[in-house]
């Protein structure tokens, strides 16, 4: 039981006996007291002054009095006008700092056979092109929000949607049977993604000057000239041929796709991330068609005269959607409307969020309506976990005029700027430990900035700013940890025992302890609002908090063997919680730095 409901509780039965009326526990929320007054948690007594018939001193003086005789937990308190600010005891907080010691799930809620299945969807990119810096953002928020559902006692399953089929991905195919003379990642050194991305650009330049010649040439805008070029008629074609199942193309198209798979996994590990269950569109989409063509019978859906298929979504303040082109080939919306369907087959989902960037909004409550509208119960509840735009702040990592920033150099400049700024720390290390530790911290700078911001917010990637190891960073926080492990192998190594009777903590100390014991209703809070970023600011005040009494405090030159028990416990769960906050978000620490 928290110290919160064990206070809810004590206040709700004080009122009972005092007043003779019942106030629900639910209703009280003791709060964390302010700064500049004595105790740690605070009720205000206000809504109870109808009942008490009292002033506001006289009511918090009555059931603080109350409480101090009758509930254990208390050991004092005091009042400022409606306010009844109490002080826990350090014996009680000696408990609690027991309990989280000697729970090694602390803070964690594992699943059990009755719990509900939520699927996350993250990542989901078109195979065209490798990851850059907006697929990072939406990793590490994908990743960390099934990590602390997860937590939270939910079944998660994570998946991916990758949109595998299409025009993209025959412009690539296109561009390397042209000018590709042959070239595979084994040939070109290239990572595969790269390779396929590099012919995509390649077709996307060429198109550009042959549509630039053809609006002169017939004085044409730019959609016209597109379509008029012979190069975007073989790249239609190619699909046509595609979708027709021509084996000549699938073979091109299995080939290249498998380069870009071998590519995309490099980066999933690198970023730590994974999936459970992986769906591709190409497998997706025929249901989608199918459930399509299914509505028109219903009426939900209609044709034009040129072939296409619509829904009419008006009545509902939205527009009319295209399903199916006039040619029949299918487009996103319906390959998700497929994906959807599957999904919900092949699981038991209570819950579906999709993790993918706000430009896709209006996509999401177009998929959910038409869902709803072709009679999926579950239509109407989709989340669509919705994050904003990231780039890169100009610095030393600049990204080039217009292009994105790719994931792997990304890592790669992080990875580097780590070595750099910690180069006098490693130099008593061997190179596989510093390149160990280095990897670690440049991506746990990288992940930390980006998950303490608020997912919905645009942002940009400062890569200086993220690697500060006095700042609210990553490597503050892996510093910290490593720090905390370093003193408690020493004192392994001095054989201090912590078998001894612990003193009662001070007051410093206790707040280090409430601070624990936050942790729990902070994943609690996370998993209800989706938010790594309150699990990464609450590890940047644990961190805080601890370095505070590190400061303050000796350990191991502390001669009295109980505090010192007392504090190495308090180091030792400090360590434990910032290693399980930071793994929610995804982070790795160091046990030296
Ligand atoms: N591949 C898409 C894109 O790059 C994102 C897919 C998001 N997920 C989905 N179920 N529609 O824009």
């Amino acid at each position: 039981m928290t110290i919160e409901k064990i206070i809810s509780d004590a206040v709700s039965k004080a009122v009972k006996e005092l007043y003779g009326a019942a106030v629900a526990p639910e209703t009280i929320v003791p709060q964390a007291t302010k700064k500049e007054f004595e105790g740690h948690l605070t009720i205000v007594v206000f809504p109870f002054l109808k009942i008490s018939r009292k002033a506001p001193e006289a009511t918090a003086q009555e059931i603080g009095a109350w409480l101090e005789r009758n509930c254990p937990a208390v050991g004092r308190y005091n009042v400022v006008k409606g306010f009844l600010n109490i002080s826990i005891s350090p014996a009680f907080w000696l408990d609690v700092l027991r309990q989280i010691d000697s729970d090694p799930d602390y803070g964690i809620k594992r699943p059990d056979a009755d719990s509900d299945l939520v699927m996350v969807e993250y990542s989901s990119p078109n195979t065209n092109k490798p990851l850059h810096l907006g697929h990072v953002r939406n990793n590490l928020l994908g990743y960390s929000l099934a990590c602390i559902l997860a937590a939270n006692g939910h079944k998660v399953v994570k998946t991916n949607i990758v949109n595998d089929r299409g025009i993209h991905i025959c412009k690539s195919m296109l561009a390397w049977q042209k000018w590709g003379n042959g070239a595979t990642p084994e040939s070109t050194g290239k990572k595969g993604d790269h390779l396929i991305g590099d012919f995509y650009v390649e077709f996307s330049k060429r198109l550009a000057r042959d549509t630039k010649e053809i609006m002169e040439r017939d004085n044409v805008d730019k959609e016209e000239a597109e379509r008029r070029s012979p190069l975007m008629a073989e790249a239609r074609e190619m699909l046509r041929r595609w979708e027709a199942g021509d084996p000549e193309v699938r073979a091109l198209w299995k080939r290249m796709n498998q380069w870009v798979y071998d590519g995309f996994d490099v980066t999933y590990r690198r970023l730590g991330v994974d999936f459970d269950k992986i769906y591709y569109e190409s497998d997706t989409y025929l249901e989608g068609k199918d459930l399509v063509l299914g509505g028109i019978e219903k009426g939900i859906m209609y044709r034009k005269d040129d072939g296409s298929v619509w829904a009419d979504l008006t009545a509902d303040g939205l527009d009319h959607k295209l399903l199916l082109r006039a040619d029949g080939t299918s487009v996103y919306m319906t390959q998700d409307i497929g994906t959807a369907k599957l999904r919900y087959q092949d699981f038991p989902i209570a819950k579906m969020i999709y993790v993918v960037g706000n430009e896709q909004n209006y996509h999401f409550q177009v998929l959910s309506l038409l869902l709803d509208k072709l009679g999926f119960k579950w239509g109407k509840d989709l989340t669509h976990f919705s994050y904003g735009m990231v780039e890169l702040h100009n610095g030393k990592m600049k990204s080039r005029e217009g292009t994105v920033v790719d994931a792997d150099d990304l890592i790669d400049a992080m990875i580097a700027s780590a070595k750099e700024t910690a180069a006098d720390r490693f130099s008593d290390m061997t190179t596989e430990e510093a390149d160990e530790i280095a990897r670690v911290v440049g991506l746990g700078a990288l992940k930390y900035f980006l998950l303490k911001v608020d997912p919905r917010k645009n942002m940009l990637f400062n890569p200086e700013e993220s690697i500060d190891f006095n700042g609210n960073t990553g490597p503050f926080l892996q510093y910290t940890y490593a720090r905390i492990r370093s003193v408690l192998r020493r004192a392994g190594e001095a054989g201090l025992s912590r078998d001894v009777e612990l003193a009662l903590p001070n007051e410093k100390e206790t707040a280090l302890i409430q601070k624990l014991a936050d942790f729990r209703g902070v994943v609690a809070e996370a998993g209800r609002r989706y938010s790594p970023a309150l699990v990464a600011n609450y590890c940047y005040e644990l961190a805080k908090k601890y370095n505070q009494f590190y400061h303050d405090y000796s350990i191991l030159r502390e001669e009295d063997a109980g505090v010192r028990a007392l504090r190495l416990m308090l180091s030792d769960a400090t360590a434990r919680v910032l290693r399980t906050g930071t793994g929610l978000l995804g982070m790795e620490m160091p046990e030296r730095m």
